[in-house]
């Protein structure tokens, strides 16, 4: 007789022949050598150095020192058995000033890391834009200004000619959702400015400039794939009272569909249009023509993903407080009316951020019935836990694999709903600059002391790898050593 097959939890979870497994840094977060061979400064370098704007007044100037250790952080990648590296340019090495001639050195560093990437037989998959714009552009307006996507566009034309034979994809921006609402509309990460209105024409450029780089990709790489970066989420109402159902779609219609309608639908969403109405200068900025440009097809959806959120209407904290919830996170933008709360008894990372790898399959089951059937690479996820090096000199973060296990089940679950998800790229590489939240979070598979740049790879780093290597998860409940 012969036994019952064996469910995936049972089993271990296989992913698809050829699956993309890869690691993510961004250039500000680790490069370091602020000014090494003629980079400018970028608006990461100004806020830093604003007083309070960061914590511990932490900058990249040094950060993992990357620059420097690149042949040593290639080393890492070749034993970890990753097939692609998601890395970004930093503009400001490219063009220092954000326009003009090629800086030479700075096309260097990148043609070094991406000859040093194929040698090893890993992927190198480039990000445009993560975040480092050029600090003259920023004192011409930044993305407040139109101008700004055709600079960008110019820089991307440069870049593609440079590299464009050895790199494997691109993705014009990762996360503008980021660079618009919380660059220019909370203020929390550079350049630090406040204003709605200005986050929201921000937005428009921002997608205005992707879909230029498109064009100009397609022009130079015609047979490499191109795709975006966005940061997506999932908002469950927190009851289902009519106005904390209307909240969550407000959540739902600035972080997700603001940028996934545009792109996959060519229009931006009437209720937010209609939301953003009276703040200047706004969606008044598109001009005719613009929505054809940024919905220019794609060959893939990248999607970044760490937590799902759960909402109520800002009018209802003593509701919340009832239905169990504690104290509401607070609001990040008032326009919007939106709590953000925490599901009582979930465990969360050290920023803060709820665990559940469900509101991953979920988003990407949406993402195919409301948005498209692309190709989907998960280009980010990971979490920060307060790791240590311990006496035996190992670091022994075993909340990380777990998070990257349930997260990966959870892409699993969306393979077998018939999602497209081609590969998965764990954040990050290196513990690095936590934007404002300095070198306090530490999201590396891989230990970096800072005041030295000595490297060790935490024991997710061998899970990680083993992983690769099998091509698959293990079932729950078989994660290794060490308790949990
Ligand atoms: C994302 C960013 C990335 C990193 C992670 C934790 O929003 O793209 O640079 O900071 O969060």
């Amino acid at each position: 007789m012969s036994a019952a097959p064996l469910s995936p939890a049972e089993a271990g979870y296989h992913f698809p022949p050829g699956f993309l497994w890869g690691t993510a840094t961004a250039a500000y977060q680790i490069e370091g050598a602020a000014s090494a061979d003629g980079r400018g400064p970028s608006i990461w370098d100004t806020f830093s150095r604003r007083p309070g704007a960061v914590w511990n007044g932490d900058t990249g100037d040094i950060a993992c020192d990357h620059y420097h250790r690149v042949d040593e952080d290639l080393e890492l990648m070749t034993r970890l058995g990753v097939r692609s590296y998601r890395f970004s340019v930093a503009w400001p090495r490219i063009q220092p000033d954000g326009r003009g001639p090629a800086n030479q050195r700075g096309l260097d560093f990148y043609r070094r890391l991406v000859e040093g990437l194929r040698a090893r037989d890993i992927e190198p998959t480039l990000t445009l834009y993560h975040w480092d714009l050029p600090q003259a552009l920023e004192d011409q307006g930044g993305w407040t200004a139109r101008d700004t996507a055709e600079r960008f566009a110019d820089y991307v034309a440069v870049v593609s000619r440079a590299l464009g034979a050895d790199v494997a994809r691109w993705i014009t921006l990762n996360e503008p959702w980021c660079s618009a609402w919380l660059g220019y509309g909370s203020g929390r990460h550079a350049p630090g400015v406040a204003d709605i209105g200005r986050a929201a024409a921000a937005t428009h450029h921002l997608l205005l400039g992707h879909g230029r780089a498109v064009e100009v990709l397609r022009a130079a790489v015609p047979s490499a794939p191109v795709g975006i970066t966005l940061n997506l989420g999932v908002h469950r109402p927190g009851t289902p009272d009519p106005l904390d159902v209307a909240a969550a779609r407000r959540a739902d219609g600035n972080l997700n569909r603001l940028f996934l309608e545009p792109i996959f639908h060519g229009r931006y969403p009437e209720d937010m249009l209609q939301h953003y109405r009276d703040d200047e200068p706004g969606f008044s900025v598109v001009r005719d023509g613009d929505l054809d440009q940024i919905a220019a097809p794609l060959d893939f959806l990248g999607v970044n993903y760490y937590f799902p959120d759960t909402i109520m209407d800002a009018g209802r904290s003593h509701e919340a407080r009832v239905a169990g919830y504690g104290v509401p996170l607070g609001e990040q933008f008032p326009d919007l009316r939106v709590l953000s709360l925490e599901t009582p008894g979930s465990d969360t990372t050290s920023m803060g951020w709820e665990v559940d790898a469900s509101g991953l399959t979920e988003l990407l089951v949406r993402i195919k019935s409301e948005y498209t059937d692309l190709p989907i690479l998960i280009t980010e996820n990971g979490a920060a836990f307060d790791d240590y090096v311990d006496p035996n000199g190992r670091v022994l973060d075993h909340e990380r694999e777990t998070y990257l296990h349930e997260h990966l089940v959870a892409v699993h679950d969306a393979l077998d709903a018939g999602v497209r998800v081609i590969g998965y790229f764990v954040w990050s590489l290196l513990d690095n600059f936590e934007w404002s939240l300095g070198y306090s979070r530490r999201f590396g598979i891989v230990w970096v002391d800072f005041p030295t740049g000595a490297r060790l790879p935490k024991a997710s780093y061998d899970w990680y790898a083993d992983v690769i290597a099998r091509n698959a998860v293990d079932k729950m409940g078989d994660l290794g050593e060490g308790p949990r």
